[in-house]
C-alpha cells in the first residue's frame, strides 16, 4: 500500500475513533461513579475512561488529582468531582497562596490545556468523621474558604463549584425516624457556616451514605432494610413510610438541613455501594441486588420521599483497589462494580436490555500460578512466615472466613497466599521462591467462587522479549513523530 493512502486511511480511522465517545453517552440515562486508584496495578486511564463511556457514566468523582486520570477524561464528555485529600486541608487553610498554587496545578492546568470538565472541587473526603477525632475540624472551613477564593481569582468561579464529602455520622436523629434528624452537636455551629458559605457561592453538600456499613456494624439490622426491593417492615415517620435505609438516612439530613434553614441547599450522594468479597454480608448476589436496585432507581429518576427530585448518585465504586487500607475492614478492597482488571463481576441490567460491558484492551501475564510445592509440608516450620510475607505485599482478603476463598483446604489457602504474591510482584523469577515451599504451575488452581488471578501485564515483569519483529529505535522515533502529528491533526478537524 502506498504510504500517503496508508495513513489516509489511518487518519479516517482516528476520526471514527475520535467522535465515537460522544456517540456512546448520548441516549444513555446519566450515571455517575467514584474512580479509585489505591491499587497495585491500576487499569491504564484511558482503558477507564472508555469503560466509563461503554456504560453510560457521564459523571465521575476523583479522590486526587490523577494528572493520568485527569488527562484521559479530558473532552470525554465526561463531568468531574476532584476530590482533595484530608492531608491537603490544613496547608491550603494555612495560606490563599497554596489554594491558588493547588487550583492552577490541580483545576485550571487541566480545564485549558486538557479540556477536563471539572464541574466541582470536593474538599476533604468525610473530614468530620467521628474516628479522625476532630483532627480536620479546624482546617476544613478555612480551605473551603481559600479554595473559593482561588477558583474566582483563577477565572473558574462559574465553572466549578466547590462541595465537602460528608460522612452520614456528621448528622443524627433523636427520635429514631428521619423528621429528627439534625447536626452532631459538637460541630453543629460548623456545619451552619460551612453551609452557608456553600450555598452563597454555589455549591452543594455531598453525602456518602452506606446500607452495608449499616449491615456491618449492626447484626441486628433488618438485612431486606438494606434493599430497594426489601420487604423490612417500614419505618413509619409521621405521613411517610421508609422501606429502605438509604432513602430514610437521607431524609434525616433534607430534616437537619430543614431545621437549619437550608430547605433548598442542593445534596448529592458521593458514595454508595455494596462490596463483592471480605464479609459474609459482602458477596456478589447481595452486591448485584443492591446496585441494580440503586441504578433502577437513577433510571426511574427517583428521589426520596422529602426530595422527590432525583439527585446525582455516585456509586462506590468503579473497579477493585486492591492496595487500600483495610482498617474498615477486608471489604475494603472488593467495592467495584468491576474486578480490578475491568472484568465483570455480575451482570447488571443496565435498560434497554444492555448489560454491563467489560474493559477493553487489558493484557495479561502468562497463564501461571505459584502453588504450594507437591512435596513440600503443612508442617514445615517455615510456612508461616513465608505466607504472613505475602500477605503482607499482596492482597489476601479473600481468605477469610465467610469471603469467596473462606472455603479453601489449607493447602489451596497457601497455594493463594503464594499466587497473590507472585502475580502482584508481575509474575518475577524470583516472586514464587518461598523456601523451596512453592512451584509455578500452569494448572489454574480456581475453585468454585475462589479466583486464583492473573495480574495485568503492565509491561513490569523481566522477561526478554525477542528482538524479531522489533522495531529500531530511529524506526520507533520517526513513527511517533508522525502519530503525533497525526492525533494533532486530527483533534483540530475532526
Ligand atoms: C495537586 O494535587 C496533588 C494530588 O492531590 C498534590 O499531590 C499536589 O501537591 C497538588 N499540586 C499543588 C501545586 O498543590
Ligand atoms: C481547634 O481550634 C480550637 C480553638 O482555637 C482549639 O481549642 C482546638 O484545640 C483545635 N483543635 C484541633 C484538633 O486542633
Ligand atoms: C429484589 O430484586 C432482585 C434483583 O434485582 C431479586 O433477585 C430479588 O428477588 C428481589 N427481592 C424481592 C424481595 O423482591
Ligand atoms: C487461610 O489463610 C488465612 C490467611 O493467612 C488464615 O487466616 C486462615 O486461617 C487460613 N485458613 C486455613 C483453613 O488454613
Ligand atoms: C532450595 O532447594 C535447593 C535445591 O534443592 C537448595 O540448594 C536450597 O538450599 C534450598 N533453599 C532453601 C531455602 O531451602
Amino acid at each position: 500500500m502506498n504510504m500517503g493512502f496508508r495513513y489516509f486511511v489511518w487518519f479516517l480511522l482516528l476520526c471514527i475513533i475520535v467522535n465515537d465517545g460522544s456517540l456512546a453517552i448520548k441516549g444513555v440515562l446519566g450515571l455517575a461513579c467514584n474512580w479509585g486508584t489505591r491499587s497495585t496495578h491500576p487499569l491504564s486511564p484511558n482503558i477507564v475512561v472508555k469503560l466509563l463511556k461503554d456504560n453510560g457514566f457521564n459523571k465521575v468523582k476523583l479522590f486526587e488529582a490523577d494528572p493520568g486520570a485527569l488527562k484521559a477524561l479530558g473532552k470525554s464528555g465526561i463531568q468531574v468531582m476532584l476530590g482533595i485529600p484530608n492531608e491537603f486541608l490544613a496547608p491550603l487553610a494555612s495560606s490563599v497562596r497554596v489554594a491558588e498554587e493547588w487550583v492552577a496545578r490541580n483545576v485550571s492546568s487541566f480545564v485549558s490545556s486538557f479540556g477536563v470538565d471539572i464541574r466541582y472541587v470536593a474538599v476533604g473526603n468525610e473530614p468530620f468523621l467521628k474516628t479522625y477525632k476532630d483532627k480536620f475540624v479546624n482546617s476544613t472551613f478555612p480551605a473551603i474558604q481559600n479554595i473559593q477564593a482561588a477558583l474566582i481569582k483563577a477565572g473558574l468561579g462559574r465553572q466549578v463549584k466547590l462541595t465537602v464529602p460528608l460522612n452520614a455520622d456528621v448528622y443524627e436523629t433523636d427520635t429514631d425516624v428521619p423528621s429528627g434528624g439534625n447536626f452532631r452537636p459538637e460541630i453543629q455551629d460548623l456545619m451552619v457556616s460551612i453551609i452557608k458559605f456553600l450555598s452563597d457561592n454555589g455549591g452543594i453538600l455531598t453525602i456518602n451514605i452506606y446500607p452495608f456499613l449499616s449491615l456491618y456494624a449492626d447484626p441486628h439490622f433488618p438485612l431486606d432494610y438494606a434493599f430497594f426491593n426489601g420487604s423490612a417492615a417500614p419505618v413509619v415517620d409521621g405521613s411517610i413510610s421508609y422501606t429502605n435505609v438509604l432513602d430514610a438516612n437521607f431524609d434525616t439530613l433534607i430534616s437537619a438541613l430543614e431545621k437549619n434553614g437550608f430547605s433548598s441547599m442542593p445534596v448529592v450522594v458521593g458514595e454508595v455501594g455494596w462490596p463483592t468479597d471480605g464479609d459474609t454480608h459482602a458477596n456478589v448476589e447481595l452486591a448485584q441486588r443492591f446496585n441494580q436496585g440503586l441504578f433502577d432507581r437513577v433510571r426511574a429518576g427517583q428521589g426520596t420521599p422529602k426530595r422527590p427530585t432525583p439527585t446525582d448518585i455516585y456509586v462506590f465504586a468503579l473497579i477493585d483497589e486492591d492496595a487500600k487500607s483495610i482498617d474498615p475492614g477486608n471489604f475494603e478492597r472488593h467495592w467495584g462494580v468491576f474486578n480490578y482488571d475491568g472484568t465483570i463481576k455480575y451482570p447488571l441490567d443496565m435498560g434497554k436490555g444492555r448489560n454491563l460491558v467489560a474493559a477493553k484492551g487489558v493484557k495479561y501475564l502468562a497463564r501461571e500460578w505459584c502453588v504450594m510445592a507437591p512435596e513440600a509440608s503443612l508442617t514445615d516450620p517455615n510456612l508461616p512466615q513465608s505466607i504472613s510475607y505475602a500477605c503482607s505485599y499482596a492482597d489476601c482478603t479473600s481468605l477469610g472466613y465467610g469471603s469467596s476463598c473462606g472455603m479453601l483446604d489449607a493447602r489451596s489457602n497457601v497455594s493463594y497466599a503464594f499466587n497473590a504474591y507472585y502475580q502482584t510482584m508481575d509474575q518475577r523469577k524470583g516472586a514464587c521462591q518461598f523456601n523451596n515451599l512453592s512451584v509455578v504451575t500452569t494448572k489454574d488452581p480456581s475453585q468454585d467462587t475462589c479466583r486464583f488471578q492473573i495480574m495485568m501485564d503492565l509491561g513490569k515483569h523481566e522477561k526478554p522479549r525477542s528482538s524479531n519483529g522489533q522495531l529500531s529505535r530511529s524506526q520507533m522515533n520517526s513513527l511517533l513523530f508522525v502519530t503525533v502529528l497525526l492525533v494533532l491533526i486530527t483533534s483540530i478537524i475532526c
